[in-house]
């Protein structure tokens, strides 16, 4: 289902304007109680101070030494030292988590290659059908939890005909689910890519939606990673438009990790040459914006107003779920984060029903998409009821 989800929402945003009713729950952007966008105003302010050397010039393709320092410390955190001790970890800036997605394609597969998807899941196939490369699934839930069970057959079965294999794995957060591995699901699927030795396996870790997590130490997952075997190319996708809030900026990285030294000294001049010959580089200001926060004095109002957003967040999703369970509208397994989905065999029909009642959402495989990141808690009250009225 080839769905514009940016001109979905421009056409809500558009309806918007004249009409204060319509409901656009249709974008991955977190809009405050009031329909405002500017949630960290610590990062507004930011972006209006910088000068303009830190604007103007082309920056380094890369981003840059200080950059990749900062990037890498900010997805490991508290880990970084071990990390940085027992593998090889290089970084090169991106437009977005996109480009570190795009570029992660372009480097590591050729034309009819297959990646290994979830059969739920944010629009890879957008990135595959450009890099001439195919899907092959894997089933996402068993009940209330993650199918491991099929993420190993299914892998077991590509690893037997393609000898390099992109798995991607979107967690915490996932989009468009909402579901987050508990840490045995995580160190499970460690556990299966570890098990494909014969096999060259890049794990392509999609982390756009770190900082949303209801997990207790968001990172805990990264020590994990120090478990992979030599056969196996870690990418973290790093998205800072999710990160800051910056989504028309495009800001990411993509962040190498391994054991061989061989497949990290390939990592760089591929990604640098990739960012090059495409993108040229990311632009100066969304480098400079991640380099600021990376100063302690900068960081710590930016981590108050993160965690306002995320608890408003929270409480949204937990006012949809809770009026979802007392009329039994059905959902996929949801945990913390941006998305929900609320299932139906009819998601055409019920995204044009919304629509003529101005309430946009994404229409997706087994069901409607609500951004409940962008949408308001009043608006949230009786959604549900809404959505399930049109299901009968
Ligand atoms: C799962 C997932 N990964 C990556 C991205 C890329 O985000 P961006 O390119 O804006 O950083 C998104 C954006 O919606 C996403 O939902």
């Amino acid at each position: 289902m080839a769905i514009d989800i940016l001109q979905i929402s421009k056409t809500a945003l558009e309806e918007q304007k004249t009409n204060p009713n319509v409901i656009n729950a249709s974008i991955g952007m977190f809009f405050d109680e009031e329909r405002h966008i500017g949630g960290m105003p610590s990062v507004s302010k930011a972006l209006r101070a910088l000068p303009d050397m830190s604007i103007l010039p082309y920056p380094a393709v890369d981003g840059g030494k200080a950059f990749k320092d900062h990037v890498i410390s900010w997805t490991f955190g508290p880990y970084e030292e071990q990390i940085r001790k027992e593998m090889f970890v290089d970084a090169c800036a991106t437009p977005g988590g996109s480009g570190a997605i795009a570029s992660t394609f372009s480097v590591y597969t050729k034309p009819n290659d297959y990646i290994f998807v979830s059969n739920v899941r944010w629009q890879y196939d957008r990135f595959a059908d450009r890099a001439k490369i195919k899907l092959f699934e894997h089933n996402m839930f068993d009940g209330d939890g993650f199918d491991l069970k099929s993420f190993d057959q299914q892998l077991g079965k590509l690893c037997e005909t393609q000898k390099q294999v992109v798995v991607i794995v979107n967690d915490p957060c996932h989009n468009p689910t909402g579901y987050t591995l508990s840490l045995d699901e995580f160190k499970s699927i460690i556990d299966i890519l570890n098990k494909y030795q014969n096999n060259d396996i890049v794990f392509l870790y999609d982390i756009a939606y770190l900082e949303y997590t209801s997990e207790k130490d968001k990172r805990i997952k990264m020590l994990e990673l120090l478990r992979l075997e030599e056969h196996v190319m870690t990418i973290l996708a790093f998205s800072g438009s999710k990160t800051f809030g910056v989504y028309g900026l495009r800001l990411g990285a993509a962040i190498g990790l391994t054991k061989s030294k061989g497949k990290i000294d390939h990592f760089r001049p591929s990604f640098v040459n990739e960012a090059r010959g495409s993108w040229s580089a990311t632009p100066t200001i969304s480098i400079e914006l991640l380099n600021h926060f990376s100063k302690k004095e900068n960081l710590e109002k930016f981590n108050v107003e993160l965690s306002q957003i995320k608890s408003i967040v929270q409480k949204r999703s937990e006012l949809f779920i809770s009026q979802a369970n007392e009329i039994g509208l059905k959902t996929y397994p949801f945990r913390s984060g941006f998305y929900v989905i609320v299932l139906t065999d009819k998601p055409m029909d019920i995204f044009e029903k919304l629509v003529k009642q101005s309430i946009y959402v994404v229409p997706m495989e087994n069901g409607i998409r609500i951004a409940l990141c962008s949408i308001s808690l009043k608006e949230i009250d009786g959604l549900p009821q809404k959505i399930k009225s049109l299901l009968i």
